[in-house]
């Protein structure tokens, strides 16, 4: 009898030991737009102008009402985004035993938020601020972020705006700019070291809806693999990721079935 690839898949899953690698494509169904694909973000900002720090306070000076324009869809989107199927999905994994830890490119704290404990973000959070002036971190609610990016979409459509630093939120400690502890182009991932050993320790590494285009993230499916770890991916078109079990289509629709079939396995009967 020939396996299918969800079963293939799923029989990899109900070994255990397995990391999650995630991209903007498991937040998809989630109402958060992608980046790469046709229609995605980048297809409609040029991410020099809006995904570098620089960029960013350029714009705010130049254009800020194209900037204000971009801060509304990305509060749009993430102000009433909940976990869907496919974060629910590996929360379970990881009730059962089966998940170790999830690695994600996002900033959105969905799979938090769905109830996995050992999130690695190597892009950041939007859950948290660092402030430019003494370097402190603060964790900030959904809704003071959410707080923030009206305020700093209100002074870019309505005031004079005399600095960048001006349109952002105070440190709680010393007072100075805060920024959103996320990364942007050019600056340097976060616990990646972190990343690296979680991907070590799989022996299955299950990629969700990343392209595997931005490095050094897009390393470490490979890192996994030269530690012995099967690759199965789940994405809804080709990426540059090497999967030894592809399963093409929404993670929404294809997480719950291998999980399902994963934990059927587990426990038969
Ligand atoms: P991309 O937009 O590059 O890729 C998203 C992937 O998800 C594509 O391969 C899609 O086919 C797939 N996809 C879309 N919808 C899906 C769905 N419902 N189910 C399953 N797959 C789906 O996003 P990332 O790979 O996450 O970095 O992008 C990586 C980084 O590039 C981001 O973290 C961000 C961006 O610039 C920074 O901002 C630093």
């Amino acid at each position: 009898m020939t396996t299918t690839p969800i079963e293939a898949a799923a029989e990899a899953v109900a070994r255990g030991d397995v990391v999650a690698f995630t991209g903007a494509g498991v937040s998809a169904e989630s109402g958060i737009p992608t980046f790469r694909d046709p229609g995605g973000l980048w297809d409609r900002y040029d991410p020099m102008r809006f995904a570098t720090f620089e960029g960013v306070a350029r714009e705010a000076m130049e254009h800020p009402d194209e900037l204000a324009g971009y801060l509304t869809e990305m509060r749009a989107a993430f102000a009433s985004a909940r976990p869907n199927a496919a974060h629910l999905a590996l929360a379970h994994l990881e009730r059962e035993g089966l998940l170790i830890g999830v690695i994600t490119q996002n900033v959105d704290g969905l799979h938090g938020e769905a109830g996995n404990t050992d999130v690695v973000e190597v892009h950041g959070s939007h859950a948290r601020r660092r402030c430019l002036s003494c370097g402190a971190l603060e964790d900030v609610s959904r809704q003071e972020y959410v707080a923030g990016l009206d305020r700093t979409i209100q002074a870019l459509r309505t005031a004079f705006v005399p600095s960048y630093q001006s349109l952002l939120p105070r440190c709680r400690a010393c007072g100075g700019p805060a920024r959103p502890d996320v990364v942007a182009f050019g600056e340097t991932v976060r616990d990646f070291h972190r990343a690296e050993r979680l991907a070590e320790r799989a022996r299955t590494l299950l990629v969700v809806g990343t392209s595997g285009e931005v490095y050094p993230a897009a390393a470490l499916p490979e890192h996994a693999r030269g530690c012995g770890a099967t690759i199965v991916e789940v994405a809804k078109g080709p990426t540059s990721i090497r999967a030894d079990v592809m399963l093409e289509g929404a993670a929404g629709a294809i997480l719950p079935r291998l999980v399902d079939l994963a934990v059927r396995a587990l426990h038969p009967g």
